[in-house]
């Protein structure tokens, strides 16, 4: 190993450990390289460009050939540095829960302009939360709104309290309910959100990538994935107010399916956005 000592020696080094790993994708490894140095000396990105030359402290460069390791093992980024952007928000992550993907950002679109023109502060309901997400990315741009978000798993209920108070969105409520079972029967919101499992438990994707470390809870669902979506629509009947609003994200070949679902349940004026990549991803529908 050539001589390693200053931020530029370090990201080079990052670089080509990840390019020469057959586990991780080529496309990432300036940012994954870039994103683990950036964590070990706690600056943003920007001052790896700007101060390449700054030399590493003994305890840095021990702590950054680790996060090497453990990337080369497939590792995410997020559960190494423990943190991941959302919303243009800082969020802890865990492994208790999903990593939040930027295409969940399109469902938080979608709520937002559903609900530009609306003269009342809405209640919406997050369920299975995970980080808190979605809730406390609605609740930073509508402050005002009252939200409730939870999820089954106690660590995931933990970590978004934990996002909620880092972020000061502590007015957002979240809790710990199997699905609906803690919220109270004759709640009703005016808009339910829910990014659920939806993978089907043979589907190969769960061997690959940042999947294969994150907990089949938040990943799979019985039913070819559909199992608790099937659910939380039947659910979320008894918990939407008047022309009250569901929103679901879902697998990419599952929109028509959710769609049908919605419908045979009675939703009305169904509709179904495509994610960053232009794929069919976010359902939702109007219970009248
Ligand atoms: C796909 S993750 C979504 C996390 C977060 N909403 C996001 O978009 O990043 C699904 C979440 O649902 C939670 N979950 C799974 N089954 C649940 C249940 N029966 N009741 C409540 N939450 C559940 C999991 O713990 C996990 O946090």
């Amino acid at each position: 190993m050539s001589e390693l000592n200053t931020i530029e020696q370090f990201l080079a080094h990052a670089k080509n450990c990840f390019l020469r790993s057959e586990n991780l994708d080529k496309d990432d490894a300036k940012i994954d390289a870039r994103a683990l140095l950036s964590a070990v000396v706690d600056k943003p990105l920007s001052y790896l460009s700007t101060w390449p030359e700054k030399h590493l402290s003994a305890e840095q460069s021990e702590l950054m050939l680790s996060f090497i390791e453990r990337r080369l093992k497939g590792e995410p980024v997020a559960y190494i540095t423990g943190k991941r952007e959302f919303w243009s928000l800082e969020f802890f992550v865990a492994p208790c829960t999903l990593i939040p993907r930027a295409d969940t950002e399109t469902l938080v679109e979608a709520v937002l302009d559903n609900n530009a023109d609306a003269t009342n502060d809405l209640s919406v309901l997050d369920l299975g939360t995970g980080t808190g997400a979605i809730a406390l990315a609605l609740a930073s741009e509508q402050p005002h709104w009252q939200i409730e978000a939870l999820d089954f798993n106690d660590e995931a209920v933990l970590l978004a309290n934990n996002n909620a108070k880092h972020l000061q969105l502590s007015q957002v409520k979240i809790y710990q309910s199997d699905w609906f079972s803690a919220v109270a029967k004759d709640k009703r919101f005016d808009v339910i959100v829910s990014n659920p499992p939806y993978i089907d438990e043979n589907d190969t994707h769960l061997t690959e990538g940042d999947l294969r470390f994150e907990p089949k809870s938040a990943l799979v669902a019985n039913g070819n994935g559909l199992s608790d979506i099937k659910h939380i629509i039947d659910i979320s009947r008894q918990h939407l107010a008047v022309n009250g609003q569901l929103y679901l994200e879902h697998g990419f070949e599952q929109h028509l399916q959710v769609q049908q679902l919605l419908s045979d349940y009675g939703f009305k004026q169904i509709q179904t956005f495509t994610d960053f990549g232009g794929n069919p991803r976010i359902t939702m529908g109007y219970l009248t």
